[in-house]
């Protein structure tokens, strides 16, 4: 595995009252990346679309001071944006032609979740996870419950296909061609108080079969938090992440000590040495942070770009990747 790899793709200084310059870069390897002591909140996030989720969830995190609210709002960035083929708006449909929505949020404080899945038609599915959490006895509402919920709550019903979507849709049906994109947010934040909170939103596997759920509504799957030792979160392919309750695997080995990139490394070996196919093919990646603010991230194959911020940085990485040679003989899958 290429540790030096680890790179510093941009690199986004914030001035008070907004982004001052941008300079991409590289910086040496360090022993594991984590934010100074005074710089919180501390947000991670999966993707390049997570850093202006991350620097939204920077500036309502300064007006409110509220942890869960910057998740929640960061989250919205691209689940507004009709630009963004994974998340929200502008989501690759099912193969119905349909837009179903998973997303859950977490709170560390309590140990308290909410979550939907195969949501249609509102925009916020995260706003909806929320309200779950918040106004229900509940932790997940799924399909059309899960909208009926929404809707009840003052949710606008909204048509969440976007004309290029719908067209590209249509060519699928001719085709039968499947897009690779699972590029979830996961969005994990800590703040002075050592709260933690995360938060997880996707359209999901492009075309899937109507009623697909993948792993960003599971709670330990595509998101875990726990208040004691610190938060993770996935993208990629659900199918890959579910089965082994990735998530919640990253917080017990940070539990154990070990730094967020090398939990995020470990269980993806664990997951590659259990699975028959080779590493390069699973398609998983992982973020996360701890209570002490250190944070990382790896995924399989040549890894993938994830976004940090803390108040006056902002940085878009390379996290570390893991390939086949990496788990090594008879599936053994330790360093
Ligand atoms: N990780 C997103 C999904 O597979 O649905």
């Amino acid at each position: 595995m290429n540790l030096s790899r680890r790179r510093f793709i941009h690199t986004t200084a914030l001035a008070a009252g907004g982004i001052a310059v941008s300079s991409p870069g590289y910086a040496a390897m360090s022993e594991g990346l984590s934010a100074p002591e005074a710089a919180r909140p501390l947000f991670v996030a999966t993707w390049p679309f997570g850093q202006p989720a991350n620097e939204r969830s920077l500036e309502v995190f300064a007006g409110s001071g509220s942890l869960l609210d910057a998740v929640e709002e960061g989250i919205k960035v691209p689940e507004a944006d009709p630009d963004n083929a994974s998340v929200g708006l502008g989501g690759i449909p099912n193969a119905d032609g349909a837009v179903q929505l998973d997303a859950c949020i977490m709170d560390g404080e309590g140990q308290r979740a909410g979550s939907v899945a195969a949501l249609e038609g509102i925009l916020h599915p995260i706003s909806v996870a929320r309200r779950v959490m918040d106004d229900t006895k509940h932790v997940m509402l799924a399909g059309e419950g899960a909208r009926q919920f929404a809707l009840a709550q003052g949710f606008a019903s909204v048509d969440l296909l976007t004309d290029q979507r719908r067209g590209e849709w249509e060519q699928w049906r001719e085709k039968q061609h499947q897009p690779d994109n699972h590029d979830t947010i996961a969005l994990v934040g800590l703040d002075a108080d050592g709260r933690l909170a995360g938060g997880c939103s996707t359209s999901g596997w492009g075309y899937k079969l109507p009623g697909r759920v993948g792993d960003s509504p599971i709670i330990g799957s595509g998101l875990y938090v726990d208040a004691q030792v610190g938060a993770a979160g996935a993208t990629g392919l659900g199918e890959n992440v579910m089965r082994y309750c990735a998530s919640f695997l990253i917080v017990e080995y940070m539990r154990q000590g070990l730094h967020p990139e090398d939990a995020c490394l470990e269980t993806i070996r664990r997951i590659a040495a259990a699975d028959p196919r080779p590493a390069e093919d699973l398609a998983i990646n992982f973020v996360a942070l701890d209570k002490q603010g250190r944070y990382g991230a790896a995924g399989t194959g040549q890894g993938f770009e994830y976004a940090v911020a803390y108040p006056g940085y902002s940085e878009v990485l390379q996290s570390t990747g893991v390939s086949n040679a990496d788990i090594g003989p008879e599936g053994g899958n330790r360093r």
